[in-house]
């Protein structure tokens, strides 16, 4: 393949030992929703500010390997220095820019409550342009929801099959794809069931990623975790989520895959640095892959809480961000988080 030695750097670099993804990527309605719960509104100037604070953090680059952006995002400039891009600014902190590429998950027709992603139409344009302008990799979300008799095969195949088509894609173009086959912890179903789920999910997913021709050392997986759905009344402990999940990813996972970056899915900070911890610190000598993070909400909500929108905050949230990057860094090399 064309550009397999560059795949293969980014994707080692994304996952290397105490590092791990920052999910900044969120679309403006789910921006907007982040922002109502902080009372302030999104527009184009807030969504900077935010991000800019994000990325200027102190230190971000000993924790943060890569950022996913917005197409929004991508295009922006610092707010300190309106001739600095954000890819720029990444790029000179040793961070590798990343860009969200899919169009959202909609409506499975034929398949009520089940969705797949949109966004193949125009991918490889839409890739090229991203390249200039700095992204080396890419993040499709996938969404498999568990309920009453879902979700079914179609909907896993279909959404493995687009992660597929995707994938192939950002490869063509020099980006590394992040392939991202989320099964959503909405709902009351058990930590087993969310074991079978994300099973045949990953099955269906390999299956698909080879059929394409993938290279799979030019890629980053980003699963959830087996883990006790929100309204379960029996929420499964830590030690059990490490070793479900572990087992799960090494069931599917084949050995040439650098890294596995988890989403958090609406875990807390504090939940979804423990399971990283503990899963590391268990079975961080057995696994080929590296087990890393790649967290939106679990790395932002304390910093976005802090800010509130206002300018005195600033130095406070970018302290609150770090804390949650700095325990998560030393997360995926088995270590204990540092207390406030
Ligand atoms: P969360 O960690 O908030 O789930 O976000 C990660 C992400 O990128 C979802 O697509």
């Amino acid at each position: 393949m064309e550009h397999s030695n560059q795949l293969r750097q980014i994707a080692n670099n994304l996952v290397q030992k105490g590092k791990g993804i920052l999910a900044a990527d969120e679309s403006n309605p789910t921006c907007k929703k982040r922002f109502d719960s902080i009372g302030i509104e999104s527009n184009f100037n807030t969504r900077n500010e935010y991000r800019d604070l994000l990325f200027t953090s102190e230190k971000i680059e000993e924790y943060i390997s890569g950022v996913i952006l917005f197409d929004e995002t991508l295009r922006q400039n610092t707010t300190c220095n309106k001739n600095i891009s954000f890819p720029e600014l990444l790029i000179s902190k040793g961070i590798i820019p990343g860009i969200k590429v899919d169009k959202g998950a909609k409506n499975l027709e034929g398949f009520p409550n089940e969705k797949s992603t949109d966004g193949l139409d125009g991918l490889d344009e839409r890739l090229g342009e991203y390249y200039t302008l700095g992204a080396r990799f890419a993040k499709w979300r996938a969404v498999i929801t568990i309920g009453d008799n879902i979700p079914s095969n179609a909907c896993i195949h279909a959404n493995a099959h687009s992660l597929a088509r995707y994938a192939s894609k950002c490869q063509q173009a020099g980006i590394v794809p992040i392939v991202e086959p989320e099964v959503l912890m909405d709902g009351t179903h058990t930590l087993e069931t969310c074991n079978d789920v994300t099973n045949k999910t990953l099955k269906s997913v390999f299956h698909q990623l080879k059929m394409y021709n993938v290279m799979l050392e030019g890629i980053v997986l980003k699963p959830n975790m087996i883990i006790s759905s929100i309204d379960c009344p029996v929420q499964a402990n830590i030690e059990k989520v490490a070793d479900m999940t572990y087992q799960c990813l090494q069931e599917n996972v084949p050995k040439n895959v650098p890294g596995i970056a988890f989403l958090s899915g609406g875990q807390s900070g504090d939940l979804a640095t423990s399971h990283l911890h503990v899963m590391n610190k268990k079975y961080r000598n057995n696994t080929p892959w590296n087990l890393t993070f790649s967290y939106g909400r679990a790395l932002q909500y304390d910093a976005l809480n802090v800010w509130s929108g206002k300018n005195e905050n600033r130095k406070m949230a970018q302290e609150s961000f770090i804390f949650r990057a700095k325990n998560n860094s030393l997360a995926t090399f088995g270590k204990a988080a540092v207390l406030k």
